[in-house]
């Protein structure tokens, strides 16, 4: 049996495993980039609606959740979303900034895949596709393993095989298991960036479904002013998708219906229109459908005149932490990102390289990092990637 060695073998050819083998394979390294897919960059070429949204130029460690916040400050710094909007400037990759620093290609997500491609063909990176990776071993300081009839060994491993969320993508636990094998830990996985879903007094809701509003959506102390979107199974748009990061079973989300109006406006529409209805006022604001049915709830009926200014306040306070209790999520079929993961206490912020046994080393979602919706988990991919590029 012939063994093929190299310096490092990446497994994953995603956002962070291509960009982690094309930092090693341009500083000189032999790297055997490996995916059991047909094909690399899946998620890539399917997020952002076919555009991908490849950074935020907000990025920062505050947008990411991990059991340790401070953990992704390095990576973060040494290759920012500027780092990233210059390779892509160099490939003549139009772009423009969608919302909230989000940037989208003008064109396809097709072209942030081929730049990561070419990117690797320059550090000679040898890739393959569309077989399982077996027997992975380490002894002696190397790291063995096989991929269809290819046999590999190298003294460096990177876990880059993202998290289970969408399996019909090909997304695996693998990560996970491989982890625990070497001896690191895992937090535990769980849907990020997923709609939620409603169930008993709030089942009403979803005869609203199809409408978006903007509001302000909170769980616990994370808060996020954006689009919300009552679907047929409960609540989704950037809004709740952000708080479903946050959530946790059994708790509250509270929405503000009212995120843009001043403080006390529904007395202040009483002064000025006296004689029209609650449902009217709210339609100054909402969606009709949404002002009727909030209004239905609140329960104030004929005119706003007829109300005194106490009752319209506290229906005011009430529009503004609106409480949903939502009886779960869609699951890591709908979720966007996979929050937990690979525990970062075991890995250098530095390198990515597991404390417990070098040569190891995790980057990208299967990390405990969770971005933000909006352009944050591929920076993340990029920088962690990016870092282990560099020390491998
Ligand atoms: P990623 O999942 O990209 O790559 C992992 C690779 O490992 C895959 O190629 C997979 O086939 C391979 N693999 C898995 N198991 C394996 C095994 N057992 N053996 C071999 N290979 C294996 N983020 C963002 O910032 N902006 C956006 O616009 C979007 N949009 C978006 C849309 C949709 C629909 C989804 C599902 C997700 C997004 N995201 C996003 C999130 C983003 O796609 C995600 O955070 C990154 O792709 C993570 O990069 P990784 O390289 O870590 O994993």
């Amino acid at each position: 049996m012939t063994i093929a060695t190299y310096d490092a073998i990446v497994l994953g050819a995603g956002a962070a495993g291509l960009m982690c083998a094309a930092t090693a394979g341009q500083r000189g390294r032999r790297v055997l980039l490996l995916d059991h897919a047909d094909r690399v960059g899946k998620k890539i070429l399917i997020s952002g609606g076919g555009r991908c949204n490849f950074t935020n130029i907000h990025a920062r460690a505050e947008t990411y959740l991990s059991a340790n916040p401070h953990f992704a400050k390095s990576a973060l710094a040494r290759y920012t979303p500027a780092d990233f909007i210059a390779l892509v400037d160099a490939y003549g990759i139009a772009y423009h900034e969608k919302a909230l620093g989000q940037l989208f290609c003008d064109g396809s997500a097709k072209q942030i895949v081929t730049m990561l491609l070419d990117e690797c063909t320059k550090g000679g990176v040898d890739i393959r596709c569309g077989e399982n990776v077996e027997e992975i071993s380490h002894g002696d300081a190397m790291f063995r393993g096989a991929f269809g009839n290819l046999h590999f060994a190298a003294p460096s491993l990177v876990i880059a095989t993202g998290g289970p969320s969408i399996p019909k993508m090909g997304a695996t636990g693998f990560a996970y298991d491989l982890a625990r094998r070497f001896g690191l830990k895992i937090v535990e996985p769980r849907p990020a960036l997923v709609p939620l879903t409603l169930g008993g007094d709030d089942l009403l809701f979803r005869s609203l479904s199809g409408i978006a509003t903007p509001v302000e959506a909170r769980a616990g102390k994370a808060a996020f002013r954006e689009a919300a979107l009552f679907t047929h199974r409960g609540l989704s748009g950037p809004a709740i998708l952000q708080i479903s990061s946050y959530w946790r079973h059994g708790e509250p989300v509270t929405i503000d219906f009212a995120p843009g109006a001043a403080s006390g406006w529904l007395v202040a529409a009483k002064r000025e229109r006296p004689r029209a209805t609650l449902t009217a006022a709210l339609a100054s604001i909402l969606p009709d459908r949404l002002a009727q049915a909030l209004a239905e709830r609140l329960a104030l009926p004929g005119e706003l005149g007829a109300q005194t200014d106490r009752r319209l306040a506290d229906a005011e306070a009430r529009l503004r932490r609106w409480t949903f209790r939502p009886n779960g999520t869609e699951g890591f079929a709908k979720a966007e990102v996979t929050a937990g993961g690979i525990a970062t206490a075991g890995l250098s912020s530095q390198t990515m390289m597991a404390k417990s046994l070098p040569g190891l080393y995790a980057v990208g979602e299967a990390v405990d990092v969770t971005g933000w919706l909006g352009g944050y988990n591929f920076q993340w991919a990029w920088a962690s990637g990016h870092a282990a590029g560099l020390a491998l």
